[in-house]
Formats: C-alpha cells, structure tokens, sequence
C-alpha cells in the first residue's frame, strides 16, 4: 500500500483490489471506456456486473499470480491496473499488464506509481519474471512512461485496433525482472 499527494493537496491511496471495491470498479470501467481512444474498449462497452467483479476480484487475490491495483480517491477509483500472468508452468513466469488513470487525474503520477507497485509485488513474488504490454504505437506519452521503466520495444503487431473505421498499430514492450 502507498499514498500520494497531488499538487491539490488530495490524497490517492494506490493499492491492491479487495472484494468491497467491485461497485467503485464497476462505475470506474463504465466511465473510463469513454474518455480515451487508447484502451481496446470504447463507451460503456465493458458491462460487468457487481457480483461479477467481486467474484474476479476474490478468484486474483487468491491465484496470488494475479493482480488488481487500485488508485483510490477515498473510496472512488481513479485509476486501476491488472496483471495477469501464463497459468501453466511454462508460461507463469510472464504475464501482461494494462493500465489507466480516470482523465481528471492525468500526469499526477498516478499511473507511473501502479506500475511502480507492481514491478514490487513482482519482484517480491519471484514467479514473475518479465511483464509484457501492448500499447498503441502513437500513444507517445505512456511509451515514455513505460520507457522511463526501462521497458523495451519487441514488436508491432499492425492493425490490432480499429476506431471509427481507421486501424491502429499496437507496440508490444516488455521489462525483465531481476
Ligand atoms: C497512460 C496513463 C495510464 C498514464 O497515467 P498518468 O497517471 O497520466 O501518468 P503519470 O502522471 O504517472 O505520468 C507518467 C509519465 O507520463 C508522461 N506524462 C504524464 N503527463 C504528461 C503530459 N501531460 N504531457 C507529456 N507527458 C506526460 C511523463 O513522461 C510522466 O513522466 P514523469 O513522471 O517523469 O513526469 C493515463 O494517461 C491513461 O490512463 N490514459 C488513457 C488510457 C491509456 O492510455 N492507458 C494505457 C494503455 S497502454
């Protein structure tokens, strides 16, 4: 668990989903599909239920090879990241992780200290060996996010995307763990 303090003085408390969040995420998908062209859903296309979430949540906490981060502004969820890894043998070691921050709270540090956490959680498990993600190959300002990490360009995987009749290009990047 890890605080942040914005500029405006609010505090975002950044840590790991547990079943009593569903509601809080639930609104959060809803809303979040609608504020940027960069995630692999638009506006309110990604319908799920309380009950649903809160089975999903309960099913990651107990993998423990899974995970959902929350970025909380008292209770409400300003920010979520998940990470989910190969389940067989051959394939737990990696996984791929997806981020986003609600637009009011954009270039706060937010997304850049999820990541951070989740790069911990990581490292402490020791199963994790390298975290992978795909990201819109114009989306300039989280591949320099991603970057600053030290995660690398691998591949292009073209046309992934489609919006309004245009395709888009998806970057894949991945970051070793040692
Ligand atoms: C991409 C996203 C997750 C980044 O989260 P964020 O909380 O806004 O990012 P942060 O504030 O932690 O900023 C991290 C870095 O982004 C860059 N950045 C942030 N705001 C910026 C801005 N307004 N202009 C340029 N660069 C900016 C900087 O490199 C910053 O690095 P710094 O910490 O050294 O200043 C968020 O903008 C988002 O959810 N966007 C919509 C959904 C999305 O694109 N998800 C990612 C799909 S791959």
């Amino acid at each position: 668990m890890k605080s942040i303090q914005l500029k405006n003085g609010q505090l975002i408390l950044i840590r790991e989903a547990v079943k009593e969040d569903a509601r809080e995420v639930v609104n959060y998908l809803a809303r979040i599909g609608g504020e940027s062209d960069f995630l692999t859903f638009g506006p309110g296309e990604l319908r799920v239920s309380i009950s649903d979430e809160e089975a999903l949540i309960e099913k990651n906490r107990s993998t423990g090879n899974k995970i959902m981060i929350l970025a909380l502004a008292d209770s409400k969820v300003v920010g979520c990241l998940n990470f989910t890894n190969g389940a067989r043998v051959r394939t737990q070691h990696t996984g791929e992780l997806g981020v986003s921050v609600s637009k009011d709270y954009w270039g706060q540090g937010i997304g850049r200290t999820m990541i951070e956490e989740l790069i911990r959680w990581a490292r402490d498990g020791q199963t994790i060996k390298k975290l992978n993600l795909r990201v819109r190959s114009d989306h300039e300002r989280a591949i320099k996010l991603y970057k600053s990490f030290g995660f690398v360009q691998e591949g292009l995987i073209t046309g992934e995307l489609i919006i309004s009749g245009k395709f888009y290009d998806f970057c894949c990047m991945g970051l070793w763990i040692d």
